[in-house]
C-alpha cells in the first residue's frame, strides 16, 4: 500500500477526495493535515474530524496552516457554504484523533519513520507542504511523488488567470513546484471535464450512507461562474494517483506568477519548455473516472 499524507481544506470536494482515499485498497493514509483554504482552519479542522467520525476511520489529524505564507487569506465560503460543507450536518466529533504539534514537524516524523517513500496529496492551498520543504529540506529524499489539484491551463476560477488553490498561496505553490519532486497536477479543466452528470449523481445518492452524504453536499455547491454542473475537482487528483491510465498526462514546466498585478497566482504551464517540473493531466476518460469514483464511494460504505 502507498503511504499517503493528505493536505486538504474541506470543502465539499475535499470531503469526497478524503473519503475515496481513506478506503482505497492501494492507499495507507498516514496523516491528514487540514489547512485554511475554502474556509478558515477552525472549520476545515472540525470538518475533517467530523468526517472521520462519520466514516469510523482513525487516521491522525494535525492542525495545518492558519493562513497563507505571504498575503492575506481568501475565502470560498460562497462556493462551499459558511462552514465549508453546505448541505450536510455531521455529528460534532471530539478531538481524539487530533495530534499536537506543528504540521511540518509531524509530517516530517511520519515520512522519516516510514520504511517506504511517502506520497503527498494536496487538494487545498499548499502552505503546509511548502513549510515542510522549507523547514526540512532533506525530506524530499523520502517522498515518492506529489499529487495536487490546482492550477489552470485556460481561464481561472478565482481570477481570470488563477485557480483557487494556487491563488490561495502562490508563494507556497511555487515552492512545491520547485521541490525537485515529481508533481502530478489535476488542473481546473479536468474537474470541469469530469463533472458529475445527473445519472451519476443518482447513482451516488443510492450509495447508502456515504453516498447520501456526498450527494447532499454536491447538491449545494455554488460555482463562482454560476455553472450548475457539479464539478468534482479534488477527487481527480486521487484519480491520477491511482489510475493514471484514465488520464492524458503531459510534461510541462510550471511557474507561479508572484508579481503580476492582474495575474498574481497564475500557474504558467509551459508545455513547450525543455525543462519539466510537473506532469499535467490534460484529458480524462470521464466514463472510467466516474465508474471508479462511484465504486470508491460504495467501497467506503462497506468499510
Ligand atoms: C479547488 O478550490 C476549492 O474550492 C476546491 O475544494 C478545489 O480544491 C478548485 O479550484
Ligand atoms: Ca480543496
Amino acid at each position: 500500500k502507498k503511504p499517503l499524507i493528505i493536505s486538504t481544506d474541506p470543502g465539499i470536494d475535499d470531503v469526497a477526495a478524503m473519503t475515496v482515499s481513506l478506503f482505497a485498497d492501494e492507499l495507507d493514509v498516514k496523516m491528514i493535515v487540514p489547512t485554511w483554504g475554502n474556509v478558515s482552519l477552525e472549520h476545515t479542522l472540525q470538518n475533517t474530524l467530523d468526517l472521520e467520525n462519520f466514516l469510523h476511520t482513525k487516521v491522525p489529524v494535525v492542525k495545518g496552516a492558519n493562513q497563507p505564507l505571504v498575503r492575506p487569506a481568501i475565502s470560498a465560503a460562497s462556493v462551499h457554504g459558511k462552514t465549508g460543507i453546505a448541505g450536510f450536518e455531521f455529528e460534532t466529533a471530539n478531538d481524539d484523533l487530533l495530534e499536537k504539534g506543528l504540521a511540518a514537524t509531524k509530517m516530517y516524523e511520519v515520512i522519516k519513520n516510514s520504511p517506504e517513500k511517502v506520497t503527498l496529496l494536496g487538494v487545498g492551498p499548499l502552505t503546509d507542504f511548502a513549510l515542510l520543504f522549507k523547514q526540512y529540506p532533506d525530506v524530499v529524499e523520502n517522498i515518492a511523488e506529489v499529487y495536487i489539484m490546482g492550477g489552470n491551463i485556460g481561464h481561472g476560477n478565482h481570477s481570470p488567470f488563477a485557480e483557487y488553490n494556487i491563488a490561495g498561496d502562490p508563494e507556497a505553490a511555487q515552492i512545491v513546484f520547485h521541490s525537485g519532486l515529481p508533481v502530478y497536477v489535476a488542473p481546473l479543466e479536468i474537474g470541469d471535464k469530469a463533472h458529475l452528470t445527473q445519472d451519476q449523481m443518482d447513482k451516488i445518492k443510492k450509495c447508502d450512507e456515504v453516498g447520501n452524504m456526498l450527494y447532499s453536499m454536491f447538491s449545494h455547491i455554488h460555482e463562482p461562474d454560476g455553472d450548475t454542473r457539479i464539478k468534482i475537482y479534488d477527487p481527480t487528483a486521487v484519480g491520477i494517483m491511482l489510475h493514471p491510465e484514465f488520464f492524458s498526462l503531459k510534461p510541462a514546466n510550471v511557474e507561479i506568477e508572484l508579481a503580476g498585478r492582474y495575474t498574481y497566482g497564475a500557474s504558467v504551464m509551459d508545455f513547450l519548455s525543455e525543462k519539466h517540473n510537473a506532469q499535467i493531466a490534460t484529458d480524462v476518460d470521464t466514463e472510467k473516472f466516474a465508474t471508479w469514483f462511484i465504486q470508491s464511494i460504495q467501497a467506503a460504505n462497506n468499510g
